[in-house]
């Protein structure tokens, strides 16, 4: 049998002193948030094949952020609330819809 292939997303927690970036919209704290997120619903989430979340450092996209970096499926997608984190969760990483109204088009392959 054929294992899955593992999706990641990508958050930018990179933080600069004078440019925008991704920690002055709180990214460590929602990384944390997604990481219990996911820790509470690992079998829902698992049931699309394997999951991991993982905090980076900057992505290079930081006109664009905050930033979280989807693959395979090379999609970008941005946030302003924990409850778009929850969208971007619950119809990206199990129903594996898109979330049209967050994605960055503009860097997105679509
Ligand atoms: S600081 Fe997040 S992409 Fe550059």
């Amino acid at each position: 049998m054929k294992q899955k292939q593992c999706r990641h997303m990508f958050i930018c927690v990179n933080k600069k002193t004078e440019k925008k970036c991704c920690a002055a919209f709180d990214a460590e704290n929602v990384f944390e948030y997604i990481k219990q997120y996911v820790a509470s619903n690992r079998e829902k989430i698992n049931q699309n094949g394997r999951f991991k979340v993982v905090k980076t450092s900057c992505l290079g996209q930081c006109a664009a952020g905050p930033n979280i970096y989807m693959t395979p499926d090379n999609l970008w997608y941005t946030f302003s609330s924990l409850e778009d984190i929850d969208e971007i969760i619950e119809s990206h990483v199990i129903r594996g819809m898109v979330v049209d109204r967050l994605l960055n088009k503009e860097i997105s392959d679509e």
